[in-house]
């Protein structure tokens, strides 16, 4: 996929479809990474004399209709003070009024377009509202992967109507991701934890056939652990799923991919802060009690096994780390492949809201290799999917 990296840009319209759809609470923006991780790819092309026309949805508003509450004028004093200039607003995105805004803009001025799913046809992915957006631009950049898994007008119906190329942080995502499943340096693991296995079910038959390792955590390890007979009190688990766990061994025999379970885990009576807790084999969960974590065995087995691998993939927490004590075995083998990474021996790539939240909150985030800053995406990239934002690009770069 060709690189706005490496076009002319001077004078251009770059017409740039940019996810900033960042957590907001009254009014206020609570993490804006995703903002100044685009506005710092941003910032060498405004230098070589691009204008940027840019392009977001915020959140979810209803069926296509303008609500003042998700309004993306609320993100543009964040955007420009992370851009370095003054960021003009076009409302609504598309129109003869946005088109002159468009066309008035200098050399190094930047462009903010009314959230774009104010109009239904953003989501339908309607040609007519791409051609409406086309207008406002030169050349199309999409820097949006945590949005490609949507085949939306701005990201699918548009990459047909202008010369299309990847920005910087689509780039560099598809590069990180791209070392860390298609051609990881082995052995290679998977780290897959979260709550239930029937929402990862497409992610760990995807990754048992791609990796050497996959380590099950969280609520979706007790399944595997009620599958093989294990009694599990008031644990989380689902039942129904046992058919699955049955495939995914399969799956993972074939492939010659080993799945690690926690052998001993931390079990609560209450799911409270500072909660009692015991330590107990994972095949022995008193009644009354739930699994929280992995128990320490099963991390220094985990960790050792880090140790051994070359490449770490990372989606989802091992325990329910959102409540201390059952944070710990997250944190710890977070801050392990932390350290195999800051010390060569590992490449880490991690994705996925919670992940990225757990990753934080072990002050570790900046030492693995690249941390995706996409949810969704990052998900069904990790299931083999076929992102409609990148196909997009493809096509159009095959097209050229
Ligand atoms: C995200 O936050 O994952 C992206 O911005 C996509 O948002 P969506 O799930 O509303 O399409």
């Amino acid at each position: 996929i060709p690189s706005i990296m490496d076009a002319d840009v001077t004078g251009k319209r770059l017409l740039v479809r940019a996810d900033l759809n960042v957590p907001m609470e009254n009014g206020r923006i609570t993490d804006a990474t995703r903002i100044a991780r685009f506005a710092g790819g941003m910032r060498p092309l405004l230098d070589r004399g691009a204008r940027l026309v840019i392009l977001t949805h915020f959140g979810r508003p209803e069926g296509g209709s303008v609500d003042p509450l998700y309004s993306v004028d609320a993100l543009r004093p964040a955007l420009s003070r992370a851009l370095g200039v003054g960021v003009g607003f076009a409302e609504p995105c598309i129109g003869k009024t946005a088109e002159a805004q468009a066309r008035a803009l200098r050399t190094g001025q930047a462009l903010l377009c009314e959230n774009l799913r104010f109009h239904a046809g953003e989501t339908a992915n309607d040609r007519a509202f791409a051609m409406a957006l086309a207008r406002l631009g030169d050349i199309y950049v999409n820097d949006a992967f945590s949005c490609a898994h949507r085949a939306h007008a701005s990201t699918e119906a548009i990459a047909r109507l202008l010369p299309a190329f990847a920005g910087p942080l689509m780039q560099e995502e598809l590069t990180a991701l791209a070392t860390a499943l298609d051609a990881p340096k082995r052995p290679s693991v998977a780290i897959v934890g979260g709550s239930k296995v029937s929402t990862k079910i497409a992610v760990l038959k995807n990754l048992v056939a791609r990796v050497d390792h996959v380590i099950v955590g969280g609520g979706m390890a007790n399944t595997f652990l009620y599958a093989d007979g294990a009694p599990m009190g008031k644990s989380l688990h689902e039942a129904d799923q046992v058919a699955t766990v049955g495939e995914i061994r399969a799956l993972a025999r074939d492939a010659g991919c080993e799945l690690h379970l926690p052998g001993d885990v931390v079990a609560a009576c209450d799911f409270a802060p500072n909660a009692r807790y015991d330590i107990v084999p994972a095949d022995a969960c008193p009644e009354d009690a739930m699994i929280l974590d992995a128990g320490p065995r099963a991390l220094a087995r985990f960790q050792s096994l880090l140790a051994d691998c070359n490449t770490i993939l990372w989606n989802g927490p091992l325990g329910a780390f959102e409540m201390q004590p059952f944070d710990q075995s997250t944190i710890l083998l977070a801050q392990t492949a932390a350290d195999l990474t800051r010390q060569g021996l590992a490449v880490s790539v991690a994705g996925g809201g919670d992940t990225v939240a757990a990753l934080n909150a072990a002050d570790v985030a900046h030492d693995f290799t690249y941390v995706s800053s996409a949810g969704g995406a990052f998900l069904e990239w990790l299931e083999g999917r076929t992102l409609p934002g990148v196909a997009a690009l493809q096509g159009a770069a095959e097209a050229a």
